[in-house]
């Protein structure tokens, strides 16, 4: 399938990019490192919630050198909160193969950009734009709702074909001299003017003569997109684990759904009072009291934890558990926002 955005169309979002452009941190210094982290975090994660940690991480990790080396325990501390830690594994990976392979320069092109863990087209084109000035279209969901609005398409735009022209018909009106403008001003027009669902700011959009979806009256159907497939629900049992001023943690499995993390121990279904009473016995932590401790609700990507806690004081602390005082906890152990509900009851 083929996309025509006419070749007018930079010129007007260049300009109004020009007056309505966020000051970011990412934005002012758009070194291809700091374009990099900028993009990795923002893939799953909002613009306002990954400014601190953005902040934070490139003050402790400024260069590739830095990161290639930061000890994994710190890396998931620093990225602790944003989720999709394969996210910062990868980042780390990623910073070590640049130091093996390009000699610890970043590479330009999208071909190697490409070959470094955790670097789609997305990134790939983000960085080759963003921090190098190729015209290269970086493709994710704001974009493909603004071209898919700009030009009528009323393809699902979850078909990867449809994404492959969207990028196609980017790439062929990318204007010289403005490439990393031209990348930013099309996510910023899907981030502040061109909304999903709700009312897009139509009057406010410099694409407004030119766009094909507000002509038609279909802004409000496009982009058109097939239904999801509904989440996974897993009931969980959490054990809030108490031996005087030490809690229970354990490291999750190393491979699947956050792995290697550290998790407040649990185990799979809605368990009774009794049936909790048991497993500790079982589990050899000499009981003392159990208390319900409250529900949590988490959802990831295509799953949903319903979790029920109970608070057991214990007498004693089975080494099957990893047990840390409330400081350690906090200097040393990264936990997954899964579990970061049960804290205060926790640590009460
Ligand atoms: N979302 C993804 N990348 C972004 C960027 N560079 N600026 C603002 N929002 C973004």
């Amino acid at each position: 399938m083929t996309l025509e955005i006419p070749e007018a169309a930079a010129a007007p979002l260049l300009a109004w990019y020009d007056a309505n452009r966020r000051t970011l941190p990412w934005r002012e210094e758009p070194t291809p490192y700091r374009v990099w982290i900028s993009e990795i975090m923002l893939q799953q994660t909002r613009v306002e919630a990954v400014k601190p940690y953005y902040e934070r991480f490139l003050h402790e990790l400024p260069d590739v050198a830095s990161l290639a080396e930061v000890d994994d325990g710190r890396l998931m501390k620093l990225w602790e909160g944003l989720g999709y830690y394969s996210r910062a594994r990868n980042l780390k990976k990623a910073a070590q193969r640049i130091v093996s392979n390009f000699g610890g320069r970043f590479p330009a092109s999208r071909e190697e950009l490409l070959s470094l863990p955790g670097i789609g087209d997305y990134t790939a084109g983000a960085i080759a734009s963003i921090a190098f000035s190729q015209p290269e279209p970086a493709v994710d969901g704001n974009v493909l709702r603004v071209v898919a609005r700009l030009t009528a398409c009323r393809e699902d735009v979850s078909r990867p074909a449809v994404k492959a022209a969207v990028s196609d018909a980017l790439r062929r009106i990318y204007p010289v001299g403005r490439c990393s403008d031209f990348t930013q001003a099309l996510m910023e027009l899907g981030a502040l003017v061109c909304l999903p669902n709700g009312e897009p700011l139509c009057d406010a959009c410099p694409w407004k003569q030119l766009c094909r979806a507000r002509r038609e009256a279909a802004v409000r159907e496009i982009p058109v997109k097939s239904a999801k497939k509904p989440r996974r629900e897993d009931a969980l049992t959490v054990f809030l684990l108490r031996c005087g001023d030490f809690a229970a943690f354990h490291r999750r499995p190393k491979s699947g759904l956050l792995a290697g993390m550290w998790e407040l121990p649990n185990v799979a279904g809605t368990l009774s009072e009794s049936a909790v009473s048991a497993l500790a016995e079982e589990w050899n932590l000499a009981p003392k009291s159990i208390a319900p401790a409250g529900e949590g609700r988490h959802i990831f990507t295509h799953r949903q934890w319903n979790m029920t806690a109970f608070r057991v004081e214990c007498a004693a602390m089975p080494d099957v558990f990893f047990w840390v005082r409330r400081a350690g906890f906090e200097a040393e152990l990264a936990l997954p926002s899964a579990f970061r509900s049960f804290l205060a009851a926790l640590w009460r």
